[in-house]
């Protein structure tokens, strides 16, 4: 038997893990709710740790859609406390609504626990995000617009207001009387905006503190105790690897770290505290916003992939660009993320191919690569080099082990486990819970 198909038959030591990060490895939408989800079972915390309301969770539960964008889809399994990390940056506007729009549909969502260092978007973020945007022009990011940037900036700059802000009226007052100044410069006299109102801000803001305030907590101590305790925690990453804005395919990232070291830094909780890095991977390669995309296919197969897989964005609604699975790309969030299993989702979507493309390098001024290049000059001249899978048609949304996918489904599968060197523990086969083929356990 092959490393690959051993890889596969898994007869894997089962430890016990307690600190699990699931983090995408493409560009973002890779089915990351439905892996968490997934796992929520038997998970005891569910963090987000990074990014805002700019993710798009969409996780199929007894026949119901549910569209996630800031809590943790972990939110949907009632043994299970939900946590905003001080990594998140948190519009309180939105995470109410979600939390009301959830209650109103049945689930407990009021038992969210938010970090008190954790970051606010202000409204004057969201002005920012799109004004800036626009002065961009052709060179624009093609941002969520949901003024995650330029909440982030603040952050970094040492000029954002923290959850904790909100509960002295005075120092918040000041905060936000002090960040405006510089920002109502910018507005009125490089974008010719109005200006915005510092009290109007605090006002808007201090509306929520009733709320927050049995939801505030230090959430380093809570998931520290929680681990020693033996409880399982899951670290639910936003966005992808290649959105990373150390690692990502800069400047077209997001401003913040999806990463697996991420979850460390925006969350309070050690790197020896995780066990297990859950590697979430789409079957085929999509992107949304700007940015250098090699496999992208802008013919009919592209349009085909987007129809068949439903590729318009959770949060925005824009059609998703698509390709063939780029080896190199979850090649790559292997390794820097140390994945320690891959989970792959909509491989469903691929039936009915009589081919399947899968990129295994990028010719690049001549020259072939194998891994992704290191500056972005070569990455945007890089064109796809092709390997051919064939295809099947058979439906295998009703799959629920390896064996019975069909030899042709099966070797696509192997062949992608080899391409990323990490084993593939589960596939999903279909948009609902239960639609998944486990072949390792993740905990
Ligand atoms: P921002 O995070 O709104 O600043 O957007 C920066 C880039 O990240 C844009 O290309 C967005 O389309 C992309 N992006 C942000 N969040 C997600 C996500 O959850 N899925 C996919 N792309 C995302």
């Amino acid at each position: 038997m092959s490393r690959v198909a051993r890889m596969i038959s898994g007869t894997g030591r089962k430890a016990i893990m307690t600190g699990i990060v699931i983090v995408g490895t493409q560009w973002g939408d890779e089915g990351k709710g439905k892996a968490t989800d997934q796992l929520g079972e038997s998970v005891d915390y569910v963090v987000r740790y990074s990014g805002g309301n700019n993710a798009g969770h969409t996780v199929v539960v007894a026949g119901q859609t549910y569209a996630l964008h800031l809590l943790p889809s972990g939110i949907l399994n009632p043994g299970c406390v939900p946590v905003i990390g001080n990594g998140v940056v948190v519009d309180l506007g939105v995470l109410f609504e979600e939390i009301d729009q959830l209650m109103a549909r049945g689930v407990r969502a009021d038992r969210v626990l938010i970090s008190a260092n954790a970051h606010v978007i202000a409204p004057y973020h969201r002005v920012l995000d799109r004004v800036t945007e626009r002065f961009l022009g052709k060179r624009k990011l093609g941002t969520t617009g949901r003024g995650v940037g330029p909440a982030y900036a603040d952050k970094v700059n040492r000029i954002g207001i923290r959850v904790q802000d909100l509960f002295d009226e005075s120092i918040l007052r000041q905060k936000v009387a002090a960040c405006l100044e510089q920002k109502n410069a910018l507005l009125v006299k490089v974008y010719n905006r109005p200006a915005i109102s510092a009290t109007e801000v605090a006002d808007e803001l201090l509306q929520y503190v009733d709320r927050l305030r049995p939801m505030m907590t230090d959430t380093s101590v809570v998931l520290n105790d929680a681990l020693d305790q033996g409880k399982v925690v899951l670290f639910e990453g936003a966005q992808a690897h290649h959105l990373d804005v150390d690692f990502g395919t800069y400047p077209y990232v997001t401003s913040s770290s999806p990463i697996a070291a991420g979850a460390c830094i925006g969350s309070g909780v050690g790197p020896t505290r995780i066990d297990r890095v859950v590697g979430i991977a789409k079957a085929y390669t999509t992107r949304v916003g700007e940015g250098p995309f090699p496999g992208e296919l802008l013919d009919e197969a592209g349009e085909k992939l987007r129809q068949d897989g439903g590729e318009f964005g959770t949060t925005t609604g824009r059609p998703r660009r698509c390709g063939w699975f780029d080896a190199l790309v979850v090649n790559q969030a292997a390794r820097i993320n140390a994945l320690t299993d891959v989970f792959l989702t909509k491989l469903d979507v691929l039936t009915g191919w009589d081919k399947i493309p899968i990129v295994v390098g990028y010719q690049v001024n001549g020259n072939r690569l194998t891994a992704m290049p290191m500056t972005q000059t070569e990455l945007h001249h890089a064109q796809p080099i092709y390997e051919y899978m064939d295809g099947w048609t058979e439906d295998i949304t009703t799959k629920r082990s390896f064996s019975d996918l069909p030899a042709t489904t099966q070797a696509y599968v192997l062949r992608l486990q080899e391409l990323i060197g990490v084993r593939i523990s589960g596939i999903g086969v279909g948009p609902g819970r239960e639609q998944t083929i486990m072949i390792h356990d993740l905990l």
